[in-house]
């Protein structure tokens, strides 16, 4: 995000450059990044079915930026909408080493699979917690990009594995529930007492 402050600039020696810099600064103005509260398992609103998005409008676009936001904050490479408590089917994703390409997956669905991989996952909703999870080795999947255009893309390996846990969310599951119960139960009970202590330590 690149504002630059107003003392950097040079004195603006017409009306029109004076207009755009102050019309660029209220446009800046109009939404500042925002990080949201990630809901923490085993919060019951984790469970929410997401609806579709009908329109990608100027809401849902800050709202993507937000999430992107929180995503980078907590160090995840993947964030679903449900997550932040907001039930609209929303994705975003980032699996680049530089963590500066984030991608946006709108009403993303998996219309092919195939094979299978076992691969460790961990979840922001789930901190400190890392298990291996079988899921499909490749996904077809239709989604809208940011710009509301629908999109049909292949993907396997990392992002295959991140999608299909991604829209696990969306539908309200958390990738804990593929564990057997008795690890559930330990995650539940660990996760509980995590929260207990550091509200009192707040
Ligand atoms: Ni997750």
């Amino acid at each position: 995000m690149a504002l630059i402050s107003l003392s950097h600039i040079e004195k603006p020696s017409s009306t029109v450059q004076w207009l755009r810099l102050v019309f660029s600064h209220l446009l800046f103005q109009d939404h500042t990044m925002a990080l949201l509260d990630i809901l923490i398992y085993p919060d019951q609103r984790l469970r929410q079915r997401a609806i579709a998005v009908d329109e990608v409008d100027a809401g849902i676009l800050n709202l993507i930026d937000d999430m992107i936001e929180t995503m980078y904050h907590a160090s995840g490479i993947g964030l679903a909408a449900v997550q932040i408590n907001v039930a609209r089917r929303i994705v975003v994703i980032d699996l680049s080493e530089t963590q500066n390409e984030p991608r946006v997956f709108i009403n993303p669905e998996i219309i092919e699979q195939s094979g299978s991989q076992l691969h460790e996952e961990g979840c922001l909703s789930v901190p400190g917690i890392f298990a291996e999870i079988g899921r499909a080795e490749k996904i077809k999947i239709n989604y809208l990009n940011r710009n509301g255009k629908p999109i049909t893309e292949e993907a396997d390996e990392m992002l295959a594995v991140c999608l299909q846990h991604e829209i696990d969310h969306l539908d309200g599951k958390v990738f804990v529930d593929r564990l057997s119960r008795l690890k559930q139960e330990r995650i539940k009970k660990r996760l509980l007492k995590e929260a207990k202590q550091s509200a009192n330590n707040a």
